[in-house]
C-alpha cells in the first residue's frame, strides 16, 4: 500500500484527481468505481475544472457508484443519484447511458443485487474504485460485521451511519434505514483502489484500517489484503499514525 501525505483537505483532491486523470488519459475506456459523501466533493470538482479547460474527456469513460438509499427515487435530492448529477455527471461529457447506480426504488432486492453485479461483470469489473471512509470503518455502506464474502446486497444501516449521514437531510427521520450497497468482495475486486480520508476525526479509525487486524467489525481493515491500494491522507487524518 502507498500513503500519500498531504498538507490539507484542498490538497488532497487536487492529488486524488491527478491520480484519477492520470487514469482516464492513459485508458479513456476506464471504469471508475464511484463514491458520494463529503470526502469526495473536491476531487470532483477538480476534475470538473480540467475537464472545462480541455484536460480530459469522459466520452467513453463508464462508472458504477457505490451504493444508493433504499426507497430514495432519482429525483429525490439526498439520492446519490441526485449527488453524482449535481455534483458531478451534468458537467462533463460522460455518457448517461454510460453511469450506473443501484436502483433505490426497486423493492425486489434480489434482483437488483444481481442486476447490479451483473452490469459490473459485463464492463469487465471496475479498473479504479475511489472510496471514503465512515467513522465506523464502514466502505461503500458495507457496515461492521458485514462478511467481507458480500456482493451487491441491501443492507440496515448502522445508528451511527444514519447520524452521521442526517447532516444531509432536514432531520434524522428521513434518514433512510437501509440501502444497497456493491459488497467488500465487489469492492476488492476493482484493479486499483484509492481510499481518501480527510480530517481529525477519522485519524483513529483510519489507524485501525491500515495497521489494526483485519477483521468485520472494521470492514475497510479488508484493504489491507489489496494489491494496489493508495490511500491519500490529510496531516490531522494522519494524527494517530505519524
Ligand atoms: C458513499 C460511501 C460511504 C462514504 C463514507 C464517508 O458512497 O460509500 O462509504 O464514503 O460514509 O462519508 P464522508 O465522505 O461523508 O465522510
Amino acid at each position: 500500500m502507498k500513503i500519500i501525505c498531504t498538507k490539507d483537505y484542498q490538497s488532497m483532491c487536487r492529488v486524488g484527481a491527478n491520480i484519477l486523470s492520470a487514469q482516464i488519459i492513459l485508458n479513456p475506456k476506464s471504469v471508475l468505481g464511484l463514491a458520494t459523501g463529503s470526502t469526495p466533493l473536491g476531487v470532483y470538482n477538480q476534475l470538473v475544472d480540467w475537464y472545462k479547460k480541455g484536460d480530459l474527456d469522459f466520452s467513453q469513460i463508464k462508472s458504477v457508484n457505490l451504493d444508493e438509499y433504499c426507497g430514495l427515487s432519482k429525483n429525490n435530492k439526498q439520492s446519490y443519484y441526485c449527488y453524482m448529477y449535481e455534483n458531478f455527471f451534468k458537467h462533463i461529457n460522460i455518457d448517461s447511458n454510460s453511469t450506473f447506480i443501484p436502483n433505490g426504488m426497486e423493492k425486489n432486492v434480489d434482483s437488483e443485487c444481481q442486476r447490479y453485479d451483473s452490469i459490473v461483470r459485463k464492463l469487465g469489473g471496475v479498473d479504479y474504485q475511489l472510496l471514503g471512509v465512515g467513522h465506523n470503518g464502514h466502505i461503500g455502506f458495507n457496515e461492521p460485521h458485514t462478511s467481507f464474502e458480500k456482493e451487491t446486497h441491501c443492507v440496515k444501516l448502522a445508528d451511527k451511519t444514519i447520524e452521521a449521514n442526517s447532516r444531509f437531510f432536514n432531520s434524522i427521520k428521513e434518514v433512510p434505514t437501509h440501502a444497497y450497497t456493491m459488497g467488500i468482495k465487489s469492492i476488492m475486486k476493482a484493479k486499483k483502489i484509492l481510499l481518501l480520508v480527510s480530517g481529525e476525526s477519522k485519524a483513529e479509525i483510519l489507524y485501525e484500517v491500515l495497521f489494526g487486524p483485519i477483521v468485520p467489525t472494521v470492514p475497510a481493515s479488508i484493504l489491507q489484503l489489496h494489491n494496489d491500494l493508495t490511500i491519500i491522507a490529510d496531516k490531522p487524518a494522519l494524527t494517530v499514525i505519524s
